[in-house]
């Protein structure tokens, strides 16, 4: 095999509101992710998870002094970057995946002016990842929207938004032209044909057609994003932006002709977003979608230019799991990243039901690959477990090193059978709060943080197994697996 390219972005990454903690601290506003309770005697489902927010249920999240928040905390990256970053340098990490809190830079998310303290602290996070050689890899949204404008405007249904982000990334590129050369606009993109109110602000307050209310939110998304990959060339010129999509590779149950269209429908509605990202317009596949859900997308003049003008240079993606296509909505499901499917009966699933499935990545990266010919880049990929801290305080996670030792034979494999893939950047690189049930006992670090679902802990850092096995990774680019 042809092995991995020299300039491999080996590397892990994280997003703000998931780790900084500090949530009102130096000027920052509130976000969406703020809101997001820690519920102990189930867990959050995703039926809950996708639930409408309306403006009550925010103000009550606000207001409550009994409920556990853990986005609130994260794990306190915002004091303690230079040891996190200095445990990454010591993997070899070449690159770390982090995101920029908008109502860090701006707590409103539309004033005029951004939060100076706010810049700073990014400032210095980027300063020590080239201390390191470490190349920021920064997403613009990541999960959180900042409240004052789902308050104002209902977020991204509201086309003011684009201009409020429009400002947004401009300044990032202008300040830290010299520090960032590799950017994406909004993770898993798709997610806010889903969940409205985490990536979206969006509140489901009246009688409104929620999936209106999202395909038109995910309208003003692009046309930001086509926008800002536009201002990015302009401003760093040798930089390149990406778009993210949470990958959904969803097989047919049989060879059924019928559980094949399945499967190409779940496509078609996975990959709308990065083929409007990619190719510039939207797909025609989408215009019966539209009519059969009274969905009508409000244009205005000049959108489709910016679009065309404003495609990505590479794609990015998170794989955790496959799924399956079925016709027939009968038998056994299993839970995964925000859609529940039926069980594969030649897969094994973790914890919380997500199906592991290696070879399903170099399917995802091949067909990702034939579809849009540009340079793909898997940023996130992992396995969520419960770990155990020995009475040394080792914490022996084979199943974390088998899981992404699979996936990564399966990306050589790819990559000697032509696929252009520029790096890989495991989900969660250190402990950190889930996305999905504000859970910390879901952990897929290498490096361990001593804090409990409750947010009691010391929060001292140390090395899983997993940690030795991914720096021996890194130091041979991926030869010694
Ligand atoms: C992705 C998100 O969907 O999956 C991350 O971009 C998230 O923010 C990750 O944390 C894993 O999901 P979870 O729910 O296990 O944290």
């Amino acid at each position: 095999m042809s092995g991995f390219p020299q300039n491999f972005l080996w590397g892990g990454a994280t997003a703000a509101n998931q780790f900084e903690g500090a949530f009102l601290e130096d000027g920052k506003g509130w976000s969406t992710a703020d809101t997001a309770r820690f519920i102990k005697e189930n867990g959050i489902s995703m039926a809950e998870l996708l639930k409408p927010t309306t403006k009550a249920d925010v103000e009550f999240a606000m207001n409550d002094k009994e409920g556990v928040y853990p986005k609130r905390h994260g794990i306190d990256f915002y004091h303690r970057y230079k040891e996190d970053i200095a445990l990454f340098a010591e993997m070899g990490f070449k690159t770390f995946r982090l995101s920029i809190s908008w109502p860090r830079i701006f707590p409103n998310g539309d004033e005029l002016e951004p939060n100076e303290a706010g810049l700073a602290f990014y400032d210095a996070v980027f300063d020590e990842c080239l201390k390191y050689d470490i190349e920021p890899l920064v997403t613009i949204s990541h999960y959180e929207f900042p409240l004052g404008l789902a308050f104002k405007q209902n977020g991204w249904e509201s086309r003011e938004t684009i201009e409020a982000f429009e400002r947004y990334a401009r300044v990032l590129f202008n300040r830290y032209k010299d520090k960032v050369k590799y950017w994406l606009t909004f993770n898993e993109i798709n997610i806010i044909g889903m969940t409205g109110y985490l990536s979206g602000g969006i509140l489901a307050d009246g009688e409104k057609n929620m999936l209106q209310a999202q395909y038109q939110a995910a309208h003003h998304q692009f046309i930001a994003s086509a926008l800002a990959v536009k201002a990015c060339h302009e401003i760093i010129p040798d930089a390149q932006i990406g778009c993210m999509l949470a990958r959904m590779e969803a097989y047919p149950e049989t060879c059924n002709p019928l559980d094949v269209m399945e499967s190409v429908n779940s496509d078609h509605n996975n990959l709308f977003y990065s083929d409007v990202q990619i190719r510039g317009y939207y797909p025609s596949y989408m215009n019966k979608f539209f009519r059969d859900h009274n969905i009508t997308i409000k244009k205005e003049a000049g959108d489709d230019q910016i679009l065309r003008e404003g495609t990505v240079d590479f794609m990015s993606f998170s794989y955790y799991m496959s799924s399956i296509a079925s016709h027939k909505k009968d038998g056994d499901t299993t839970s995964g990243n925000l859609l529940s499917s039926k069980k594969n009966p030649y897969l094994e699933a973790s914890d919380w039901g997500w199906q592991i499935d290696p070879v399903g990545l170099r399917v995802t990266l091949h067909k990702l690959y034939d579809r849009y010919q540009v340079p793909l880049f898997i940023v996130e990929n992992g396995l969520g477990a419960k770990d155990v801290v020995e009475a040394d305080g080792s914490i022996h996670d084979s199943y974390r090193i088998d899981y992404l030792r699979s996936h990564i034979e399966q990306m050589e494999q790819a990559i000697d059978e032509g696929v252009d893939l520029m790096g890989y950047t495991p989900w969660g690189c250190i402990d950190l709060v889930s996305a999905s049930t504000s859970e910390m006992s879901k952990r897929y670090g290498f490096i361990y943080v001593d804090l409990d679902d409750e947010g009691k802990g010391s929060l001292d850092r140390s090395r899983k197994d997993s940690f030795y096995w991914y720096k021996k990774v890194i130091e041979t680019n991926g030869a010694d697996l």
